[in-house]
């Protein structure tokens, strides 16, 4: 084996174990999740945002944490249920959300 080779062999090597890693349980932080489930094509922050449900500015100084839990799981009006979210991405998104004032 060339000395090139074997270079681009750990190179290789160390990049797939990185992928693996990296594609690991890593929790999704609330943040990605308002994005990936679509949350902000109905709700808003500093303006940016749907206009379907309410605004989220001071939201955690509005709702317990409980409330909002509620509303994710079971929501009042005309909101879709996101009942089928994984127990960690709930609790980021209401770690989240909560943490908005
Ligand atoms: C299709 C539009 C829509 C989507 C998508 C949506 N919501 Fe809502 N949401 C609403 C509406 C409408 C209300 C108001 C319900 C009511 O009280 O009548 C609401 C209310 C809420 C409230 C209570 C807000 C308040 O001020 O009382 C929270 C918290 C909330 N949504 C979180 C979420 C989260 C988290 C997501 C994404 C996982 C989400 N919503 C996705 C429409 C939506």
């Amino acid at each position: 084996m060339t000395r090139q080779t074997s270079v681009l062999l750990l190179t290789a090597a160390l990049l797939a174990f990185f992928l693996t890693v990296g594609a690991g349980d890593v929790p999704p932080t609330g943040e990605d999740l308002v994005q990936r489930l679509g949350c902000l094509g109905c709700h808003s922050l500093q303006g940016q945002g749907g206009d379907k449900g309410p605004a989220w500015d001071g939201l955690g100084a509005r709702l317990t944490p409980e409330a909002i839990r509620r509303q994710i799981l079971t929501p009042r009006g005309r909101m879709p249920s996101f009942a089928q979210i994984k127990p960690q991405e709930l609790k980021a998104l209401v770690t989240y959300l909560s943490g908005l004032k």
